[in-house]
């Protein structure tokens, strides 16, 4: 086995933690759909999803280590909001709380000279910059368009991701 029965135990936490992250963006996308906020509920459940993709990054991680997956069992997520803006500051204290996760684990590979798993590492500790930078943003906006101008932050989301669409389209034609 490449890790320690440590690091491996730390890491199946880990993967506990994005299925949680994307069962709460699920609750949330659920939430803005009931509310008429598709642009809203489409970038949640896209960020829901991006939670999977990180849990099977670790749980690919450790299979390929030689260790053990053992996914622990989940809370459930918060299902009821008073508005959008507490689902959207729930969220971005989740990014951050995800965000010092992320650092004890690569707090546990220094100590543990453990060189593989520290690279490994360095993908989500940019990444987490990513989505907590991006929730603070949609935060503020949402902030400042108060509850009476949520039309104005959906059709802000939905002009971001017709240019995502064009890029990725054009990417393909290069
Ligand atoms: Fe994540
Ligand atoms: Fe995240």
């Amino acid at each position: 086995m490449l890790i320690s029965k440590k690091m491996n135990a730390a890491i199946n936490e880990q993967i506990g933690h994005e299925f949680t992250a994307s069962l709460q963006y699920i609750a949330i996308s659920s939430f803005f759909t009931i509310e008429s906020l598709p642009a809203l509920a489409g970038r949640f459940a896209q960020q829901a999803r991006e939670e999977h993709d990180h849990a099977l990054r670790f749980v690919k991680f450790v299979l390929d280590a030689g260790g053990r997956v053992e996914i622990p069992a989940l809370p459930a997520p918060k299902a009821s909001f008073k508005n959008v803006e507490e689902a959207i500051q729930l969220s971005l204290n989740w990014e951050n709380t995800v965000t010092r996760q992320i650092n004890s684990l690569v707090a546990l590979a220094i100590k543990e000279s453990d060189y593989l798993t520290q690279n490994f590492l360095s993908w989500f500790t940019i990444e987490q910059l990513e989505e907590v930078s991006s929730m603070e943003t949609l935060l503020k906006l949402v902030q400042r368009a108060g509850e009476g101008g949520l039309l104005y932050v959906e059709n802000y989301l939905a002009g971001q991701l017709k240019q995502t669409e064009a890029e990725a389209a054009s990417a393909g034609k290069a």
